[in-house]
C-alpha cells in the first residue's frame, strides 16, 4: 500500500542530500507533499513542501537555511488519505517542544480517541492528519521517563491500524525508531550510517546490505548499525534481500515489470482499502463519504458509472449492493450514460468509479448526473483527482499508485471498497443486521491471505498459459458475478497480448457464441460459484463437444470441473459475491504469461494509455 514514501538515515556526513535524493527516488510512487527533519544534539530542525509533484523540488529550495553536517535525519513523501494535501499537513510532525519527529506511511485507525486524551493533557495539535497523534503520544511516555525506544513500543501497543514510521529525539541524537504494520519498510546498513527506507530504490546507492522488516516488529538504527525486536522486546531477525538490481528494477520491487509488482501488492492493496472501515460503535465508516444516513436512505435507486475495468468492478457491486442493501442498481459504461437521457434525480445515487479519477467519460457522466439533481459519490485512487473534487462523497481506494496500463491492485481494490459501500448502503436501510454485516467485513477482511495464496499459485498458470501460447481466440464465460469477472479477464487478455477475446454470459452461448466455437478456440470458464456451478459444466460440456479447449477457473477440492476441463486453476474458495477478488487474479496470471510468452511490454502496451483524459 505504497501511499506515501519514508527514508531514514543516521550516522552520514551529511544526511541531507541522502534524504532528498531518496524522496526523489520515491517520486515515482506518487505524492502531494514532502518533508525532512534534521536531528542534532539537542536541536531538531524540519523543513516541508506542498507543492503537488514540485513538492521534492521546492522542498529542496526551502532547505538552503538548513543546518549543514547534520548526519542524521528522516524524510518523506505525503499521498494523503487523512488530512487534505498541505504544508501544515506535510510530514515529519512533531511534538509540542518540537524536539521528537515522526514520519508515517499508513493508517492509524484510533487516532480519535488517541488525540482526545492527548489534548486533555494539553497537548496542541498543528495537523488535521492521523499521523501527528503518534508524536504527541510518544512526548508523552518520554516525560514520564521512557527512553525513545521504550515511548515508540509502548505507543504502538495502543495503536490499531497499518504503519511503517520512523521517529527521532533530539535528546537522543543518532538514533532512529522504526517499526512496520502492513506498510513496507527495509533497513540498510553501510559502514558507518545506517538507513531505512520505504523501499529499495531510496536508498539502492547509500546502503550495502539491505533487510526487510515485517510485521510488528520495531528496529533501533544507530550508525554502526540496528537490532531488531518484536513489539514485546523479543529479538528477531530480519530477513536479507539479495539486491544486485540497477535503479529501475528496484522500482519494480525486483520484479521484471510494474504489472508483477503491482499484482503482488494486491493483498496490501486490499489491507489498506478495508483498514479503518468500522468505528467503535460497528457503524461502517467511510473515508470522506459526507453523505448523511438520511440522505442515502432518501436513495430510490443506485447508478454505478465507469469504464473499462472500472467497470467491471462496478457490475460486481452490482450484484453485491442489490443483495445486501436491497435496492435497484443499474450499471452504465460512462460514455454511453451520458447520451440516454438517463432517467435520474435527487433520490438517485450515482456513483463514478476510477482509478485515476481523470477518466474524462467517467467525469463527465458525473457531471450529468449532478446536473439532474442525483447524489453523486466518487470511488477513486487518486487523492484530491477531479472526480473527487467534484463529487458530494469520495470513497478512496488506497491500492498507492498503479504504474501498469493494464488495472490489476486498483480493480481489486475498488471491489472490495464497494463491497463495503454495499454494507453502508444495507446498514442504513435497515435491511441487514449488524451481525450479518460484521460477518461479511470479517469474510472481507480475510480475503487478503486468499488473494496472497492465488498469487503462489502462479506457476501452475504460466505452465496453462505456455500450454496454450499458439491459441489465437479466447471466450471467458462465467455466471452471475463470474460474468464481469469473465470480462475483465478478457479485457486483461486483449490490452497486454494483442489476443482477441470476449467476456460472455455463460448462457448466452446458445444465443449465438456457440457457433464461433470449434478445435484451437479457448474457453475460460469461470466456475467457483457453487450456485451456478452444474450450468456451467453443462456450458463446459457444450463448447468441449465441438472441439473447444477449456480452461477452468474452480474452488479448491472441485473434483467435478477437474474431469471435464483441459486445465484447471484452483483458487481458495469463498463466498460467491467475494469470489471475484481471487478469481480475477488468476485471469490477470494467465493474461501475463500469455502476453509475456509473446515477448510483448505488459507494463506499456500499444495504442493504450493509463488514463483516457479525452473523448
Ligand atoms: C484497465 O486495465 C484499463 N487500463 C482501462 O480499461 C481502465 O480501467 C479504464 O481506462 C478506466 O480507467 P480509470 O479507472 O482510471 O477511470
Amino acid at each position: 500500500m505504497s501511499m506515501c514514501g519514508i527514508i531514514g538515515v543516521v550516522g552520514a556526513s551529511d544526511a541531507l542530500p541522502i534524504l532528498l535524493e531518496g524522496l526523489e527516488r520515491l517520486e515515482y510512487r506518487g505524492y502531494d507533499s514532502a518533508g525532512v527533519a534534521l536531528v542534532a544534539p539537542g536541536r531538531t530542525w524540519r523543513a516541508r513542501s506542498a507543492d503537488g509533484t514540485e513538492s521534492v523540488a521546492h522542498l529542496e529550495a526551502s532547505c538552503a537555511a538548513a543546518p549543514a553536517g547534520v548526519g542524521s535525519g528522516i524524510g518523506h513523501t505525503r499521498w494523503a488519505t487523512h488530512g487534505a494535501p498541505g504544508e501544515h499537513n506535510a510530514h515529519p510532525h512533531v511534538d509540542c517542544a518540537g524536539d521528537i519527529a515522526l514520519i508515517h506511511n499508513g493508517i492509524i485507525e484510533n487516532h480519535a480517541e488517541l488525540a482526545v486524551d492527548l489534548r486533555s493533557r494539553g497537548h496542541i495539535f498543528t495537523s488535521a492528519t492521523d499521523t501527528e497523534v503518534l508524536a504527541h503520544r510518544i512526548e508523552e511516555l518520554r516525560k514520564e521517563g521512557s527512553d525513545l525506544l521504550g515511548s515508540v513500543r509502548a505507543t504502538l501497543h495502543e495503536v490499531r491500524g497499518a504503519f511503517a514510521l520512523a521517529v527521532m529525539d533530539a535528546h537522543e541524537p543518532d538514533v532512529i525508531i522504526a517499526a512496520r504494520r502492513i506498510s513496507p519498510l527495509i533497513v540498510g546498513t553501510s559502514t558507518g550510517a545506517t538507513y531505512l527506507a520505504s523501499d529499495v530504490p531510496a536508498i539502492l546507492d547509500r546502503a550495502e546490505r539491505f533487510f526487510v522488516v515485517d510485521d510488528d516488529q520495531i528496529v533501533r538504527l544507530t550508525p554502526d548499525g540496528f537490532s531488531v525486536t518484536d513489539l514485546d522486546g523479543n529479538p528477531v531477525t530480519l530477513r536479507e534481500l539479495d539486491v544486485d538490481w540497477d535503479l529501475e528494477t528496484a522500482q519494480k520491487g525486483g520484479f521484471d515489470d510494474f504489472m508483477t509488482k503491482e499484482m503482488n501488492e494486491q493483498p496490501d492493496a486490499l489491507r489498506a482499502t478495508l483498514l479503518d472501515r468500522v468505528n467503535a460503535t460497528g457503524e461502517i465508516t467511510l473515508d470522506e463519504l459526507s453523505l448523511t444516513n438520511e440522505q442515502i436512505a432518501h436513495a430510490t435507486k443506485v447508478v454505478l458509472v465507469a469504464c473499462g475495468s472500472s467497470f467491471h468492478a462496478a457490475m460486481v457491486a452490482k450484484y453485491a449492493i442489490e443483495r445486501w442493501a436491497r435496492i435497484s442498481v443499474e450499471v452504465d459504461i460512462a460514455s454511453e450514460f451520458r447520451y440516454r437521457d438517463p432517467v435520474v434525480d435527487n433520490t438517485t445515487l450515482v456513483i463514478g468509479v476510477s482509478q485515476s479519477g481523470e477518466t474524462i467519460d467517467t467525469i463527465q457522466a458525473l457531471r450529468e448526473a449532478k446536473s439532474r439533481g442525483a447524489m453523486v459519490v466518487a470511488v477513486a485512487n487518486v487523492v484530491d483527482s477531479s472526480m473527487a473534487r467534484e463529487a458530494d462523497a469520495v470513497l478512496y481506494t488506497r491500492a498507492g499508485l498503479e504504474v501498469c496500463v493494464a488495472s490489476t491492485k486498483a480493480v481489486l481494490a475498488q471491489v472490495a471498497a464497494l463491497e463495503v459501500l454495499a454494507l453502508r448502503l444495507a446498514q442504513v436501510r435497515g435491511v441487514m443486521s449488524t451481525t450479518d454485516i460484521a460477518a461479511r467485513l470479517a469474510e472481507l477482511q480475510g480475503v487478503p491471505e486468499l488473494v496472497a495464496r492465488t498469487l503462489d499459485r502462479d506457476d501452475a498458470v504460466a505452465s496453462i498459459a505456455s500450454a496454450l501460447r499458439d491459441a489465437r481466440d479466447f471466450f471467458f464465460l462465467g455466471r452471475h458475478v463470474g460474468f464481469p469477472v469473465a470480462l475483465e479477464g478478457a479485457l486483461k487478455l486483449k490490452e497486454i497480448s494483442y489476443l482477441h477475446a470476449e467476456g460472455y454470459p455463460a448462457g448466452e452461448l446458445k444465443h449465438g457464441p456457440l457457433a464461433l466455437i470449434e478445435p484451437g478456440v479457448v474457453v475460460v470458464a469461470i466456475a467457483t460459484d457453487d450456485e451456478l456451478r452444474e450450468k456451467l459444466l453443462a456450458n463446459i460440456a457444450e463448447v468441449k463437444s465441438r472441439g473447444a479447449t477449456v480452461v477452468a477457473v474452480c474452488s479448491d477440492g472441485d473434483s467435478a470441473v477437474e474431469s471435464v476441463a483441459d486445465y484447471v486453476a484452483h483458487v481458495p474458495r469463498t463466498d460467491p459475491l467475494v469470489s471475484p477478488l481471487v478469481d480475477i487474479v488468476v485471469l490477470q496470471q494467465l493474461a501475463y504469461h500469455l502476453a509475456r510468452g509473446r515477448g510483448l511490454n505488459v507494463d506499456r502496451p500499444r495504442n493504450l494509455a493509463k488514463t483516457v483524459t479525452v473523448e
